[in-house]
């Protein structure tokens, strides 16, 4: 098999990050790790890139030339698939021109109902009886392109948004593998 290198946005912890790059190293899974952009200079998820060698930068949204960095290093790497994952910022229309169709996201709700952040807390608030995540196509629009998949998981009764979303991110950790293979026939 041919992997596609695949570049990882992160803003964060990087658990999804650190789950595909494991799940990755899997002679059948298709894509590889082979370059992690982040937008946050604190975030912990790097030290997954570097404890497994991945290389990684650095982008900064408030700077003039963030987006020509973050194509530039696109092609330097030979990048032919994205997965976001925790990234916290919006990916410019420019950037989803160059990569049509190639570009998924994990989101922690189950879309398209509660966009944006807080779902946990948004989800807890509205008395929602489900919760869960989503992975889906990324467009020009928040959160809104076509889905590939869902899990749903039921909220319980003294739930916070805090134990709601540890849940959930156990289940993004079995979700985001399963759409990759499903985005790639597999
Ligand atoms: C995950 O729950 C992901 O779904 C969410 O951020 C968390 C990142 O965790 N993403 C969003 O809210 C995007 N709008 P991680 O850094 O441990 O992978």
């Amino acid at each position: 098999m041919v992997k596609k290198k695949t570049c990882i946005f992160i803003s964060g912890k990087g658990s999804n990050l650190r789950n595909l790059i494991s799940r990755s190293r899997d002679n059948n899974f298709p894509i590889k790790i082979s370059l992690v952009i982040c937008n946050n200079m604190e975030a912990y998820g790097v030290n997954y890139a570097k404890k497994n060698k991945v290389p990684y930068i650095f982008v900064d949204a408030k700077k003039k030339n963030y987006e020509n960095k973050i194509l530039f290093n696109l092609k330097k790497h030979k990048i032919s698939f994205i997965c976001l994952a925790g990234y916290m910022k919006i990916i410019s229309s420019r950037i989803i021109r160059n990569y049509k169709n190639k570009i998924i996201n994990i989101h922690p709700s189950l879309l398209p109902k509660f966009k944006g952040l807080n779902t946990h807390l948004r989800a807890i608030k509205n008395n929602e009886k489900y919760s869960g995540c989503t992975v889906h196509y990324v467009n020009s629009k928040l959160d809104s392109g076509k889905i590939i998949l869902q899990k749903k998981i039921k909220i319980k009764k003294n739930d916070t948004p805090l134990s709601l979303a540890k849940r959930i991110l156990a289940e993004e950790h079995k979700l985001y593998p399963k759409a990759i293979l499903k985005v790639f026939n597999l």
